[in-house]
């Protein structure tokens, strides 16, 4: 039983048939740390400490669904046993002392894949240099410099689709809650919703029905190959910032198709689909998209993601019903425990860290205050 009073952040909420015990999600984060798309030792460490911080949800990084559908060679993968197994073993690992949940983003970088890691630079790796040629709805260069992808025959598009099935039951063996399909970003996605990157002229191009097509097969496979009493939902984006492209109207209308198609949530992000963009990223930036799907699919739970820092910014988007979920990605890299920082701002008085770090809390260790205070005050 949630304690009356207790701030919305701080209370459970069903997502398909799973129950996260807070509403604030780790969001997916690319490490650019797997070998051969097999998750290495980083990710234990990284996810492991995450799951033991206090997050109702983490969200495992973008996981290609085939080799092609990597963003970067040091993308994870899913589609063989060797990638299952070590997944599996991090699962049972997170297990033994969390109660987290714990999902997976299944994704296609399609245009966007064979790219470098970001501190190296945004490069294209050519096939020579142990990258590979992409895939996209159209033959259109996401940026002029990095080359056009092969335009995907409806064979490419029926392995894609099979390859997320396939990914997603190998998700359900290796024991997580929850799949995020990766639909924004510029990614495979996304590129076929979008129509400034999709030109075609066939069943997957076109009208808005068409656009959305792909999306649909893959949710519907994705649900198919996943335990019923598990979550499936879905990341998409609320505006390509360019012209021309999605909006978040557009959004609102492929909500009402996700609801329909059965979807236990929507995760709300934007950009990153052309090179000309023009964002303007700021505190919410993203909020007011969350807030127009979450209106147009009334009863499907929705995450608000982007600029999101303190923890009464997060309850007030809650509070006024734009969202129903909080994601975090930058807060949780800068301060891994920001969950409870939060708990501490917003008053919540039983929340439970795990006994291991019990000595640290904001109520149990008197060095906590002087993190805030001026250095001078620690010698008063
Ligand atoms: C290091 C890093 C890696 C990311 N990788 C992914 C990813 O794998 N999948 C995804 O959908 N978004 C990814 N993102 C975007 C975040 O999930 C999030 O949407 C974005 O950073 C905005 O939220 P923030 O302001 O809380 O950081 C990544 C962001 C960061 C900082």
């Amino acid at each position: 039983m949630t304690p009356p009073g207790t701030p919305k952040l701080f209370q459970p909420i069903q997502l398909g048939g799973i129950t996260i015990p807070n509403r604030v999600v780790v969001a997916p984060m690319c490490q650019y740390a797997a070998v051969d798309g097999v998750m290495q030792p980083w990710h234990i460490q990284q996810i492991g400490s995450q799951a033991a911080s206090g997050y109702g949800l983490v969200i495992l990084e973008a996981t290609g669904v085939e080799p092609i559908g990597r963003i970067s060679p040091a993308c994870p993968g899913l589609w063989n046993d060797e990638q299952e197994a070590v997944l599996k073993s991090l699962v049972d690992g997170v297990r033994t002392y969390s109660d987290a949940k714990l999902g997976i983003q299944l994704a296609h970088a399609g245009r966007k894949a064979s790219t470098d890691m970001p501190w190296i630079g945004p490069h294209y790796i050519t096939p020579e240099n142990g990258g590979w040629e992409t895939v996209g709805p159209s033959p259109i260069s996401f940026n002029g410099t990095w080359p056009a992808p092969k335009e995907a025959t409806v064979e490419d598009i029926q392995r894609i689709v099979k390859a997320f099935g396939d990914a997603a039951k190998r998700s359900d063996r290796a024991g997580l809650d929850l799949i995020e399909i990766h639909a924004t970003h510029g990614y495979l996605l996304h590129e076929f919703f979008s129509p400034l990157s999709n030109k075609r002229s066939d069943a997957y191009g076109g009208s808005f029905e068409n656009r959305a097509r792909i999306i649909l097969e893959v949710v519907a496979a994705v649900r198919a190959n996943f335990a019923k009493d598990k979550a499936v939902g879905i990341r998409i984006t609320g505006s390509d910032w360019d012209e021309g492209g999605v909006t978040p109207d557009d959004a609102a209308k492929l909500a009402v198709l996700l609801k329909e198609a059965g979807i236990d949530f929507l995760h709300v992000s934007s950009g990153g689909l052309t090179s000309t963009q023009k964002i303007t990223v700021g505190p919410n930036y993203q909020v007011s998209f969350a807030h127009t799907v979450r209106k147009a699919a009334p009863g499907v739970p929705v995450m608000a993601v982007g600029m999101i820092v303190t923890g009464t910014q997060a309850e007030q988007i809650l509070q006024d019903g734009q969202a129903d979920m909080i994601a975090l990605a930058r807060a949780v890299l800068d301060e891994p425990r920001w969950v409870w920082r939060a708990a501490e701002e917003l008053g919540v008085s039983d929340f439970q860290v795990h006994p291991r770090f019990a000595r640290a809390t904001p109520k149990t260790w008197p060095g906590y205050k002087l993190k805030s205070a001026p250095l001078a005050n620690a010698a008063e």
